[in-house]
């Protein structure tokens, strides 16, 4: 199988196994505030996200790329989409067009698309610095995500097996690329553990990717013949993975995994996110639905935001963390099995 196809293969995987609502957010219930003293038109739902310099709450996270014309006419619309809503984007893993030249439209088109937008290029771990270079300039990015997918790449008949050396390489880039450098999962969450490896590489953000979205243990073994059955409940719910990575990173945290409406946004926000990804859900409304309905459906997330923001009383997403809510059920369970009271 070409990469193109498997490329396509990972959407059309992505769009029919779904998302698993995994993600605990719905063990966490805001306490009503019947006397907020706010209004809507106080509201401001920019974030701070650091030298990331995010002007959206919501992102579009890392989905396509390598696949050819079907790829270059979807980055294309999700370009488009960030264009109109402010939002940042990323690319998929641009592996491929660093091997072969012939695929670097099919990245390059978001910057055309989207000349001054906020753009995050994507590799994995196994880059070099020679080669983060060349991913950002592809498409003048903002950023570099560099992605962490292990339990992906064991699940993928032809995927790696040697993870040794992540971190170091992971060093080097943040040390010497002249873009802020994003590290995250790709829907099996960080832990504060990793994070705590992470924290001394100079890195600016940790997208925790947490599990609970969409499942690439799902979607690589329906491309298999024996099924490693066991990866498919593998991960960090994205709800907890927020709070992990929270407690011990003290720059960027941005969240996504199985992230589909404003509800799960605004409680990303209260377990101390900066900004918040969403691929899948993105993916579903772009194949199935469409350019303009996709940009109504992001506007629509702002609005409710704002309108939740309101009813809690908090002014700016900050607020947010200190807004009285209620964690019960397997996340108050986790959190407390892992030290968090
Ligand atoms: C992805 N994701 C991904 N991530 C990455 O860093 N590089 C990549 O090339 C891809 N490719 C990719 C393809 C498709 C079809 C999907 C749906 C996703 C992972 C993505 O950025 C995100 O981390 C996870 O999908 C979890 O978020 P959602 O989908 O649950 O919102």
């Amino acid at each position: 199988m070409s990469r193109a196809e498997r490329k396509m293969d990972h959407i059309q995987f992505a769009l029919s196994t779904g998302q698993s609502k995994k993600n605990m957010f719905d063990d966490i219930r805001f306490v009503h505030q019947a006397l907020p003293d706010s209004a809507v038109s106080d509201i401001n739902i920019k974030p701070k996200t650091g030298d990331l310099n995010l002007k959206s709450p919501v992102f579009i996270n890392a989905m396509t790329g390598g696949g050819g014309r079907d790829t270059e006419q979807l980055n294309g619309l999700l370009a488009r989409v960030a264009k109109e809503t402010g939002a940042a984007m990323a690319v998929g893993s641009q592996m491929a067009a660093l091997k072969d030249r012939s695929e670097r439209q099919s990245y390059a088109i978001v910057r055309k698309e989207n000349p001054d937008g906020i753009l995050f290029a994507n590799l994995g771990s196994e880059a070099t610095i020679h080669q983060a270079r060349e991913a950002v300039d592809m498409i003048e990015a903002n950023a570099l995500q560099i992605h962490l997918n292990v339990v992906q790449e064991l699940t993928m008949p032809e995927g790696d097996r040697d993870f040794r050396g992540a971190l170091e390489r992971i060093q080097a880039i943040a040390e010497q690329l002249h873009v802020p450098v994003i590290i995250k999962e790709t829907g099996f969450g960080v832990s504060r553990e990793t994070a705590e490896k992470l924290k001394h590489t100079g890195i600016s953000a940790i997208d925790v990717s947490g599990f609970g979205g969409t499942n690439f243990a799902l979607i690589e073994n329906e491309r298999r013949k024996k099924k490693l059955a066991y990866f498919e409940d593998w991960g960090i719910p994205t709800a907890a993975a927020i709070v992990e990575v929270k407690s011990v990173f003290g720059k960027t945290v941005l969240a996504s995994g199985g992230i589909q409406d404003a509800q799960d946004i605004i409680k990303a926000f209260f377990l101390g996110a900066d900004s918040v990804g969403l691929a899948g859900s993105f993916l579903k409304t772009a194949m199935h639905q469409g350019e303009k309905q996709l940009i109504s459906d992001v506007q629509a997330l702002y609005e409710d935001l704002a309108m939740m923001m309101t009813a809690l009383g908090a002014e700016n997403l900050a607020d947010l963390q200190k807004c009285p809510a209620v964690i019960t059920g397997e996340l108050a369970q986790y959190l407390s099995a892992r030290g968090y009271s």
